[in-house]
């Protein structure tokens, strides 16, 4: 029976990093372990920068947004030292699991953890949802809900003035942001990696729509394109249609939770501490078909996420 675990949260934010905290130990003290909590991701389990954790610590955190456990990038834990000291460092205070909440690369440091012996479940935390091995990824509806928000809004001043108006969202690799914020705020275009598109014909539906009465054109894209300010220039340079581009960044990643996020996060730290109770570990949580599942870390890392191809079309096809 393991005694103590650790818990920490490892490269980009997300909204419910807290929930999932809080489920982790509130969890592990209900079974009778200790908690420690890792500052800073790898940087703290480098360092030591680990404190216990009591009930108390995780009160009043469920609706934050953040981490209170604090994240960061570890260069030095991509190298077999850095993941020595990592190991070295458990053993130390005897901490014999540890729950990750992260990405892929967050994942990649705990298979290395593995393969020094420490059990450690990954739990997916990233706004992004570009992990293959789970439907969900805590931190995606509340991201989402902030960038459909935030349109809607550019959306009135956008009419205001019969503008176009771009709007870039969040997810560096993947469009899965872009397209759902597209079609909830009901965008004229999505232009995201996964799919093909062409300014000249966006620009020519666009004249075609505002010859029939359309008086402002909202176009989602996702920040693996890139170029947003390019992109409205060209428009508004091939329509004389005036044009606004507007990132909007970073705010995508805070802000209190939403239900699904508090929900998902407290299922998934309940999950992953039976899974240490059982001695199991290298596992990745996730949550497919709304069921809680576990994969071994490197099968999870080698699968791929589809893209809703489908749901883009459905955009399209509805945008008039
Ligand atoms: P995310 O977990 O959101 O994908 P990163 O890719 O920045 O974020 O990874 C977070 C941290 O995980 C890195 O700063 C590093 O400490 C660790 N990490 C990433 N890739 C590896 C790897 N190949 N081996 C060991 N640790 C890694
Ligand atoms: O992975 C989440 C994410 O917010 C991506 O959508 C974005 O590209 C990236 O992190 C930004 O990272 P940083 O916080 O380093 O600017």
């Amino acid at each position: 029976m393991i005694k103590k675990i650790g818990v920490l949260t490892s490269g980009g934010d997300a909204p419910g990093m807290n929930a999932a905290i809080r489920a982790v130990v509130r969890t592990a003290l209900s079974k009778g372990m200790e908690v420690y909590g890792v500052k800073r991701g790898y940087v703290g389990l480098i360092t030591g920068d680990i404190v216990k954790m009591d009930e108390r610590s995780v009160s009043d955190i469920i609706h934050t947004g953040g981490t209170i456990l604090y994240t960061a990038r570890c260069p030095e834990f991509r190298t077999a030292e850095g993941v020595a000291k990592g190991k070295a460092k458990c053993d130390e205070l005897g901490i014999e699991g540890l729950v990750v909440i992260g990405g892929d690369g967050s994942f990649r440091g705990a298979a290395d953890l593995s393969a020094q012996g420490m059990l450690c479940i990954g739990i997916p935390g990233t706004i992004d949802n570009d992990i293959a091995c789970t439907d969900y990824t805590i931190g995606f509806d509340t991201a989402m809900n902030t960038a459909m928000e935030l349109a809607d809004k550019l959306r009135d001043t956008s009419q205001s003035h019969d503008r176009i108006s771009v709007i870039e969202v969040m997810g560096r690799g993947a469009g899965h942001i872009a397209v759902h914020t597209g079609v909830a705020c009901g965008a004229t275009d999505i232009i995201t990696k996964e799919m093909p598109y062409d300014l000249d014909a966006i620009a020519k539906t666009m004249l075609e729509k505002k010859a029939m009465g359309k008086q402002n054109f909202v176009v989602i894209v996702a920040e693996g394109i890139g170029h947003s300010q390019e992109i409205a220039t060209a428009l508004q340079e091939k329509t004389h249609i005036e044009a606004r581009a507007t990132i909007l960044g970073h705010v995508q990643r805070g802000g209190s939770p939403t239900l699904r996020d508090r929900v998902e996060a407290t299922r998934m730290g309940y999950y992953a501490v039976e899974l240490l109770e059982q001695g199991i570990g290298n596992r990745v949580v996730g949550i497919k078909d709304s069921k809680l599942v576990d994969y071994d870390i490197q099968e999870a890392l080698s699968m791929t996420k589809p893209y809703d191809e489908r749901l883009h079309h459905i955009a399209e096809q509805i945008a008039f």
